[in-house]
């Protein structure tokens, strides 16, 4: 049973919702203006507000702007004319939890306000409220998340090491926070302040990696038009993080060892020596060792790589950090995406805890990303949280994955196909659209439409 307050000067769409929320046993205050129903509120403080958009005296927006400033925690939701995407927009825009359009369907409707009262419940069962204070105190850092004694151990590592440009290697499944980690041993010693240069070693061609590592002179090779200085010499007295260390040819493995061992190099084409003066940190999700045994990673070159070693460790080992992630997430999103999710309930928080991440970190934070841009209030609900099945993944059908929502609406199911495709090609438009089958100025609309943001860092490609 829930209280709920229902404004609409319409008679005839009063009395019918009142009849169907008597029937589930609610309690119905009724207004037929919204001046009557912010006075009923200010008395009743009702669990639900429904209110219709156009009224006589007070409007629809200003009953849901009375109540959200009063308590947040109240969800409203609109009554809006057949089509009228404006105020549907303008609606959810403004808070509103969700709308009902006119003429009513009782499934629908009984559907939403069922749904709203859950919410309500939700936020009063919270594993995590943050005040606006606390939300906005976070400042885009950099810095691991973490308390559990694997992180610990990973804290003092890189403490004991910080202090020197000892060479380090980084090894753990994808996500797990290896270049957090490098960034981390930089910023924290003496390479403070200094350049921190991250190559992906999987992304370029041998020829052109060797190019972009060491740099190379005018006229060197056809298209080497001036002299280019490479990252080795960019990264200066700071870090030079090789990520996927594993995929170097084998003879840029003898390059690298040759570097290693006498701290020196030759630019391509190059005649004189650059002496190396920065730290090496590489990162591999693969094992190094097993390839070191199958012939395909030189021993010699792994010893000298692994003179300090790091493991990042499966989030699945550490779950006891779930929750401190999860609130600097929350943070984070709420900043990128301009929200103000606040509130995760227990039932959400257990979700998280318990599940297997196989993605790890990268993971959790995706599906936090996509909760809060399905959150229709200030709660995460469970419904928002959309979860990789774990174990074996069936790789030719990438929505067997998720535990697709059958009470979606259309547009709510489009959004998250969009992102799915749009994860899929690591954010470049032109095949997604080929694969969608629309037009680029369509994505866009689309992408505007559903407040979807792509990611920015690695991930983000061209269009
Ligand atoms: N301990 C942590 N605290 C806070 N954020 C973390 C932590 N670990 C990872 N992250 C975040 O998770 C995401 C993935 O981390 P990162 O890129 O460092 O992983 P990785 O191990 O390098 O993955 P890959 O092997 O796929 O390259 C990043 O957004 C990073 O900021
Ligand atoms: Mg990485």
């Amino acid at each position: 049973m829930a209280r709920i307050l229902l404004a609409d000067d319409s008679e005839l769409i009063k009395s019918t919702l009142k009849l169907y929320l008597s029937k589930e046993k609610h309690l119905v205050y009724t207004a037929e203006d919204g001046a009557v129903a912010i006075e009923i509120f200010k008395k009743e403080r009702p669990d639900l507000v429904i209110t219709d958009i156009i009224m006589p005296e007070v409007d629809g927006f200003e009953v849901m702007k009375y109540v959200k400033e009063n308590d947040p925690n109240i969800p409203v939701i609109m009554i809006t004319g057949v089509g009228d995407t404006e105020s549907t927009i303008k609606a959810i825009q403004e808070g509103a939890y969700d709308y009902i359009e006119k003429p009513i369907d009782v499934t629908r409707f009984n559907q939403v306000v069922k749904n709203a009262i859950k919410s309500k419940e939700l936020s009063e069962q919270l594993a995590v409220s943050l005040s606006k204070e606390e939300e906005e105190e976070f400042r885009g850092k950099t810095s691991l998340v973490g308390s559990t004694p694997i992180m610990k151990e990973i804290y003092k590592s890189i403490g004991r090491i910080s202090s020197s440009r000892i060479t380090v290697l980084i090894q753990g499944d994808s996500g797990t926070g290896k270049e957090l980690i490098a960034r981390m041993i930089h910023n924290s010693g003496i390479t403070k302040g200094q350049p921190f240069i991250a190559v992906n070693c999987s992304a370029l061609s041998e020829s052109l990696l060797e190019s972009e590592l060491f740099g190379h002179v005018k006229g060197a090779f056809t298209g080497a038009v001036r002299n280019k200085k490479g990252k080795f010499e960019l990264a200066g007295k700071g870090t030079i993080f090789l990520d996927e260390i594993s995929e170097i040819s084998y003879d840029l493995q003898v390059k690298l060892l040759r570097v290693i061992q006498e701290k020196e190099y030759e630019r391509v084409g190059g005649e004189t020596t650059v002496p190396l003066e920065a730290r090496i940190i590489t990162a591999t999700n693969k094992n190094l060792s097993t390839l070191v045994d199958d012939g395909k990673f030189r021993e010699d070159l792994y010893f000298r790589l692994k003179v300090f070693n790091i493991t990042a460790p499966p989030l699945r080992e550490r779950r006891e950090d779930v929750p401190a992630l999860v609130i600097h997430f929350v943070k984070k999103i709420n900043k990128e995406l301009h929200k103000n999710v606040r509130k995760v309930p227990f039932e959400v928080m257990e979700m998280l805890q318990e599940h297997d991440w196989v993605g790890n970190v990268r993971e959790l934070e995706n599906t936090l990303m996509q909760a809060i841009l399905l959150s229709k209030s200030d709660v995460i609900e469970p419904d928002n949280i959309l979860l990789k099945k774990s174990g074996k993944i069936n790789s030719s059908n990438e929505t067997d994955m998720y535990n697709y929502n059958r009470n979606w609406s259309m547009s709510e199911l489009e959004k998250f196909h969009i992102e799915n495709v749009l994860n899929e090609t690591k954010g470049n438009k032109q095949r997604a659209c080929k694969i969608m089958g629309i037009s680029k100025p369509t994505l866009y609309y689309k992408l505007n439409l559903y407040g979807i943001s792509l990611r920015t860092g690695k991930d983000k490609n061209p269009d």
